[in-house]
């Protein structure tokens, strides 16, 4: 934890350093993860309004459906104003056969970094050959990331990188990160994410950040390390312990978008930022709760914002009642109406 003895004492940190992803450098090296559900548009708005991230990433988007023009998923790509609004985004794209990979990149309008997804756990993902299925089939890789390149630079030019994301492997047996990382480099990446997890570990279990320093070992590009960081202490060691030139934070921000301006303030040496009282969370989560239903529209909007709305809520104390509410409210009103009554009834408690 950064406080006033050493903040100033961090000069020979990587987070320090500006991490370059081929020709785009980052303005901080903390990064947002990719999340399915999660990191959309009216999510990556709220981490802007917080403070902003070096990079985020949208949710994995299927390369398949950009080919087939699917229109719902169209709707996940960043829109040309928020590839405008300062932020650098990575789009993710999945899947498996190179050559759709390579034309999916085509539909896609906006981007900074162009992502590989190749440690996706889920079932289905994984039934299908993508994701993480992938960290099987080497040469498979090798030409993914080739053509994925070739597609980026046929469509953006030479200044949009391509990026992957793997796993330590399939399995604890078959731990192949360090020769897939460099197969990855060497057909045209310029940066790559290690989650310390294997593909079978799914999120169970601690991942294994020694394993990860293999990998920056093999490969000259840029490694950003990820998984289980949620502190500047986690920070610290994570880096300490793999060398990686960045790290990438995923469910601490669940429920706190803050949260990532939040540690890049505190390593970066300025201290911690004021800690939200409970009405400022509360404003923040009716801020989401708005960008959500003006992007997506009250149906859908409301649907998704019950998650949200029960992250915010995590670790508040008498919240029962109101997260029981929350998830069968149906209008933002209703929801609005019940953090109103919350409010009103921890106020009276204060008394
Ligand atoms: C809800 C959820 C959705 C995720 N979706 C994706 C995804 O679309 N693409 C991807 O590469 N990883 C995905 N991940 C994995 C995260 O990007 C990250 O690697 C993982 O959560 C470990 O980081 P963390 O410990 O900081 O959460 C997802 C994780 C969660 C919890």
């Amino acid at each position: 934890m950064i406080n006033d003895k050493n903040i100033g004492e961090r000069s020979d940190n990587a987070l320090n350093s500006i991490l370059k992803i081929g020709e785009l450098c980052l303005k901080s090296n903390i990064i947002l993860a990719p999340m399915a559900g999660v990191t959309d548009s009216p999510f990556r708005q709220m981490v802007r309004f917080c403070g902003g991230v070096g990079l985020m990433c949208t949710e994995m988007i299927s390369s398949r459906a950009l080919v087939f023009n699917d229109q719902k998923t169209r709707k996940l790509l960043p829109t040309e104003a928020e590839y405008k609004a300062q932020t650098p985004i990575s789009v993710q794209i999945f899947g498996n056969n190179p050559q759709v990979m390579h034309d999916s990149v085509e539909h896609i309008p906006y981007a900074n970094v162009i992502d590989i997804n190749m440690g996706c756990p889920a079932k289905k993902i994984i039934k299908n050959g993508d994701g993480g299925a992938l960290m099987r089939d080497k040469t498979l890789i090798g030409e993914i990331v080739a053509a994925v390149a070739e597609g980026t630079r046929q469509h953006f030019g030479h200044h949009i990188p391509v990026t992957a994301k793997i796993r330590l492997g399939c399995t604890n047996d078959t731990i192949n990160a360090p020769e897939i990382a460099e197969i990855i480099a060497k057909n045209g990446a310029a940066a790559i994410t290690v989650h310390g997890r294997t593909v079978e570990q799914e999120y169970r279990g601690k991942a294994d950040w020694n394993a990860i320093a293999d990998v920056v070992k093999s490969v000259d590009i840029p490694i950003i390390a990820n998984g289980d960081v949620a502190t500047s202490e986690d920070i610290d060691t994570i880096l300490d312990i793999t060398n990686a030139s960045g790290v990438m934070i995923g469910r601490a921000a669940l429920g706190n978008p803050r949260v990532l301006a939040e540690l890049e303030a505190e390593y970066k040496g300025l201290g911690a930022l004021p800690k939200l009282s409970l009405d400022a969370k509360i404003e923040l989560a009716l801020k989401h709760l708005d960008v959500l239903v003006d992007i997506k529209g009250e149906r859908i909007g409301i649907k998704e914002a019950r998650k949200h709305m029960l992250w915010y809520l995590k670790g508040v104390a008498h919240a029962q009642k109101l997260k029981q509410n929350l998830v069968k409210a149906n209008t933002k009103e209703q929801m609005r109406g019940l953090f109103n009554e919350f409010k009103a009834y921890i106020g009276n408690m204060d008394v």
